[in-house]
């Protein structure tokens, strides 16, 4: 096994480790010139690759630790949250519906990797990504459904569709398309964040939809993976996308983790920049990753400005089992709008805000402009907007005292001329709430709970060159 060599290891754990492992090594240079490790695509490796037995190998030694071993399974997932009390140090400090998504669950899986790495028995173990918008994986990643691994969890924690290989996500649900587009980096963050990452959570259910537990299912790693690889392809698209590296909080606020050793880290923005040269990981396939420093900052190209155009006078929006209609009044602003919906530099955005719910709804809410009212909710069809579900922010749970409504925001510059067309004078939004696919078919979701939407408005987003 080249890929797994002990180079590797030495290099990969580099950064941090511990004096005693370096120091017989010490004589050997050539570590420091290796090459990062690469975190691999789980599509491509068989059940016996080194990466899945490995992974197998350490959740079954992690979870062997006491409880109380920062290390341990039910610790690892506990950072990220639990309900168990009192807690303990780094406990429930995951980052949902703010800027640090992105930055707190880089570092989370970096020591989360490390921990993994040394239990695994595989030198240079990497944590592989599950490439859900890809075609052929949709379904739950083969080795977490052998009900004799260790990535195997059982009903109702993981639902049995998932586990047998029934249920898909839809292609809409995992695109990462309208995320991707968007230059600002809190706005794209958050538009990710969304789709698809809380749509996966919601749609795999049990354990995954609720952050207090979703941890505790081995597959939440591959899917944060998969953001975090997000984070990085974002970044390579360029055109002013850039981390906010002018914003002294995001960059220097500091987070707790532990390391291998049960040592207490912590970290920062300004340490997560860089995945290759500063924790040593590429991703497969991926191209050239963006250096970026907090010491020479680049100054935004853009700025953006946001202005309402108009709010939703109706009382707040309850979503419920069946479809809701919203017919917005255009007046005036029918022909103001087409041009914004046309242009470059301006984007015509649907803003969801105060959205709540009493428990995790458990379904995915799609939402439409100028869906024909016969018409079937098609998400591959022209009056599809988007899509929007419920993790952590919004969601009441027992941990009342830091709740935050969620809020959502959608371009609506691809639909609105065909919306137009099926009425000039208004724009009716359509939101239906929406299952995952099982045998391929679409199945009729359950809604577990009410979603009430306390504002809803259409705004124009203007982006400037600053120079
Ligand atoms: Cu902190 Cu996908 O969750």
């Amino acid at each position: 096994m080249k890929k797994h060599s002990r180079r590797r290891f030495l290099t990969t754990a580099g950064a941090a480790a511990s004096v005693a492992i370096l120091a017989p090594t010490l004589l050997d240079l050539s570590p420091v010139f290796a090459a990062p490790s690469m975190r691999r695509d789980i599509g491509g490796l068989g059940a016996s690759d080194p990466i899945i037995t490995g992974y197998k190998t350490a959740v079954t030694a992690m979870k062997a630790l006491p409880a109380t071993d920062p290390r341990s399974w039910s610790y690892q997932a506990a950072i990220h949250g639990t309900y168990t009390s009192p807690t303990k140090t780094a406990w429930n400090t995951c980052e949902h519906g703010t800027y640090f998504f992105w930055s707190w669950h880089r570092m989370y899986l970096y020591y989360f990797e490390r921990i993994v790495r040394k239990y695994s028995g595989v030198s240079g173990w990497t944590l592989p990504y599950w490439n859900y918008a890809s075609p052929t994986q949709r379904q739950l990643p083969a080795p977490f459904r052998d009900a004799a691994s260790s990535l195997f969890v059982a009903n109702p924690n993981r639902p049995t569709v998932w586990n047998t290989g029934a249920a898909s996500m839809t292609p809409a649900r995992v695109d990462p398309t309208a995320g991707m587009a968007i230059v600002n980096f809190t706005s794209a963050s958050s538009s990710l964040e969304n789709t698809p990452h809380n749509h996966v959570h919601v749609d795999i259910g049990g354990w995954m939809s609720d952050p207090a537990t979703a941890a505790q299912d081995p597959v939440f790693y591959v899917h944060h993976a998969n953001v975090d690889r997000l984070w990085n392809l974002w970044k390579a698209q360029g055109g002013g996308r850039i981390d906010p590296l002018s914003d002294s909080t995001w960059k220097n606020r500091l987070f707790t983790f532990f390391d291998e050793n049960s040592t207490q880290v912590t970290m920062k923005g300004c340490d997560v920049l860089r995945a290759a040269q500063q924790l040593n990981y590429t991703y497969e396939g991926e191209p050239a990753q963006v250096n970026e420093y907090c010491l020479r900052i680049i100054l935004p190209r853009w700025v953006f400005q946001l202005r309402e155009l108009i709010r939703w006078p109706g009382p707040p929006i309850e979503l419920g089992p069946d479809r809701v209609s919203i017919p917005i009044e255009l007046k005036n602003l029918r022909q103001r709008m087409m041009s914004i919906a046309e242009s470059k530099t301006e984007t015509l955005l649907l803003k969801l805000e105060g959205v709540e719910a009493e428990r995790q709804p458990g379904v995915v809410w799609e939402i439409y402009a100028g869906l024909p009212p016969n018409a079937e909710p098609d998400p591959e069809g022209p009056y599809y907007v988007g899509a929007m579900s419920l993790f952590s922010a919004g969601v009441h749970g027992k941990m009342e005292h830091d709740f935050k409504p969620a809020e959502f925001a959608f371009s609506l510059n691809r639909v609105f001329a065909t919306a137009m067309k099926t009425n000039a004078e208004k724009l009716e939004l359509t939101i239906v709430p929406s299952g995952i696919l099982i045998n391929g078919k679409r199945s009729q979701p359950k809604v577990a709970s009410r979603v009430r939407i306390g504002r809803l408005s259409i705004a124009v987003e203007t982006q400037a060159k600053t120079r």
